[in-house]
């Protein structure tokens, strides 16, 4: 018997150790015993971070779907697999169990098959939290296209960027859809993108809001009757366990988003036996994880880790504040959710607009509580603690990436004793180290450092897509045969880990990652606006929020500043997308510099956190004199 289910924490200990001495014995043991394959791998593991070449399980033969949905049809065909909450607390939730998800999965990918989608085509998906979004990712992987979800909250621009970048020959989206109050015109922003994306050849349309919209002849068409005529049973295709099965994009501190390539077999590995252990799922559990599908944390924790175990994994449209901020446990009540993974964000904004709701509800069901994102705080931490898991539910909180794929520090619960603000220990088979400037490896306790992993890990992301130079040169460059994460963490007197935030230019906001060289030039597109420079600073709710730095092309020329300030934020929601909106705009004379004419974005940081008294070493700069001015009017 493999250790798919750590119960103790010795049991975490040994199988822990085993998956470092014996690490292709350990994943062929877990991948044997628990998943369904068409044809066993030739080789576990195949790898030279050089190059670098990852290969896990090379010469498998298998299909995702067939493990997430088709084993479980004779065991489980009547269990509910995604239960539906929708945005209006007034329309029913929809419970879809796993033979309704497998007939709705095979249409779907009969639908994309009439369309002429093969195996190794990209198809975008843009839709909302609907069912829809989760069964369109699955007919693209039971059909083996790569399918690329492109969160329904970017803008058309961001759209367009992230659909040409792979070439989508496809877009499913939606007629709109609901967010609280509102409702967004997600056909209008596709409409807009495809005016500059030549590669899409069709656009499936779910209806969701009952809106006119209009459809392009020969390139648009409803969803609804093609499923109607569509057969129920579509073989599943028959992949290599290192076909890609998506692509997700993330923002890099700069240049274009990063489209992270996922490959089948690893992934599926690696996020099944990551979601059983870190949520102690057992058979009869509700799972519930608030992350949009548009997300990582929606492909493996929403959709493919929950159902590789055949789970019941809640899909809510909604946000934590409509119809009122008790809405999550509103949720958590009616459908007696067992496991609950959110973001620290989301915490923080209950804990502070919400706190005496929580009382209203009976959030008994609950044994684990989750966080994930971004570094969780001590007073958020406890307040998740006291009042949602009244201290009987362990926290989780789980570091990972987009490119990891799947948790990578993380308690797992009932095991490993938590403490707050830190993921704790490295998952079975995950080795990390913390490294100094100059390449050293900091060994031993209480050490803090850059944090790398020195070993593959099945769900790590293979390449970018079409860019494998920038793979190598972002990840594998930085330090020798090492994947290097861009976060800092230290490590206590016990061995557990503590994530101290990016070392890079990427900014989390509300969980949301963010590069600042696209803002900065979304920004510089302003016809008035000579320079930008954006950096975080620390926000209550927001975790970190924007501080842009703005200098003019004419300042003496008289300008209406707050208007500039609303055109800039139009800019950037234009270009991006709402959630990379500036919190502070500060107009300015100049930008410190290095002689090379680097911005130093080092003190613009210290200045936007107020931390004044240690601005650090200005003696370098071509134009010190421009550090008082900016401290003098900041905000
Ligand atoms: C940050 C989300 C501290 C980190 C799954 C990482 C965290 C980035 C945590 C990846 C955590 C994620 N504690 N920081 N528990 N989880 N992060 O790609 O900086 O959206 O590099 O993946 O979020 O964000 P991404």
């Amino acid at each position: 018997m493999s250790n798919y289910h750590i119960k103790h924490l010795e049991e975490y200990f040994k199988v822990y150790r085993k998956s470092v001495r014996e690490p292709e014995n350990f994943w062929e043991e877990i991948a044997e015993e628990h998943f369904v394959w068409r044809k066993k791998w030739d080789k576990v593991l195949d790898w030279d971070f050089s190059k670098p070449a990852v290969k896990w399980f090379e010469g498998a033969k298998l299909n995702i779907t067939e493990n997430c949905i088709d084993r479980h049809l004779t065991t489980k065909g009547d269990k509910t697999a995604i239960l539906f909450e929708p945005n209006d607390p007034n329309e029913k939730a929809e419970h879809i169990s796993y033979n309704q998800l497998h007939e709705r999965v095979n249409k779907f990918a009969n639908v994309l098959k009439e369309q002429g989608v093969k195996k190794g085509d990209r198809v975008c998906i843009y839709v909302p939290m609907i069912p829809e979004l989760a069964i369109a990712t699955l007919a693209c992987a039971r059909i083996g296209a790569i399918h690329s979800v492109v969160f329904a909250g970017f803008s058309s621009k961001a759209l367009a960027t992230r659909i040409n970048d792979s070439d989508c020959k496809l877009v499913i989206t939606s007629d709109g859809s609901y967010r609280g109050k509102k409702t967004i015109d997600l056909k209008g922003i596709v409409d807009e993108a495809l005016e500059n994306c030549d590669c899409v050849e069709s656009v499936l349309v779910v209806k969701r809001i009952n809106s006119d919209i209009y459809l392009k002849e020969g390139r648009d068409k409803w969803l609804q009757p093609l499923l109607d005529n569509a057969s129920a049973v579509c073989k599943a295709e028959i992949m290599d366990a290192e076909d890609p099965l998506f692509i997700l994009y993330t923002s890099g501190s700069t240049g274009t988003p990063k489209g992270m390539v996922h490959t089948t077999a690893g992934y599926m590995v690696y996020t099944a036996y990551t979601f059983k252990n870190a949520f102690q799922y057992r058979d009869d559990d509700v799972y519930w994880c608030t992350a949009d599908i548009g997300w990582i944390t929606g492909h493996s924790y929403i959709v493919y880790g929950p159902l590789a175990n055949g789970a019941t994994t809640v899909m809510f449209e909604g946000v934590p504040s409509y119809p009122s901020f008790g809405r999550f446990w509103e949720i958590v009540e009616k459908h007696k959710v067992n496991q609950f993974y959110t973001a620290p964000t989301a915490i923080r904004a209950l804990s502070k607009h919400g706190g005496e709701l929580v009382e209203k509800y009976d959030l008994s069901s609950l044994k684990v509580l989750g966080s994930v994102g971004e570094p969780i705080n001590e007073e958020a931490w406890h307040w998740y603690n006291d009042n949602i898991g009244k201290k009987k539910s362990p926290i989780v909180d789980t570091w990972w990436q987009t490119e990891t794929g799947g948790m990578m520090i993380t308690p797992i619960p009932y095991v490993t004793p938590t403490k707050p603000t830190y993921a704790t220990l490295p998952f079975i088979g995950v080795q990390p180290a913390l490294m100094d400037e100059n390449g050293n490896e900091l060994k031993g306790n209480q050490v803090e450092g850059r944090l790398c992993i020195k070993y593959p890990w099945p769900s790590m992301a293979r390449t970018i897509w079409g860019n494998h130079q920038r793979y190598k040169e972002t990840y594998f460059s930085a330090f020798d045969n090492m994947y290097f994460t861009g976060d800092g963490a230290l490590r206590d007197e016990v061995g557990y880990y503590r994530i101290t935030g990016r070392v890079d230019d990427v900014i989390i906001v509300s969980g949301h990652n963010l590069g600042t060289a696209p803002i900065e030039d979304a920004i510089n597109e302003h016809p008035a606006i000579a320079e930008s420079a954006i950096v975080g600073f620390p926000h209550d709710i927001k975790g970190s929020a924007l501080y842009g730095y703005i200098t003019l092309k004419d300042a003496g020329e008289y300008r209406n500043h707050d208007n500039l300030k609303k055109e800039i934020n139009q800019l950037i929601t234009d270009r991006i997308g709402p959630i990379a909106k500036l919190d502070k705009i500060q107009f300015s004379d100049g930008l410190p510099k290095t002689r090379s004419g680097k911005i130093m974005r080092r003190i613009l940081r210290k200045i936007a956190s107020n931390e004044l008294d240690n601005l650090g070493d200005t003696s370098t700069l071509l134009n010190p004199e421009v550090v008082q001015s900016i401290i003098d009017k900041r905000l």
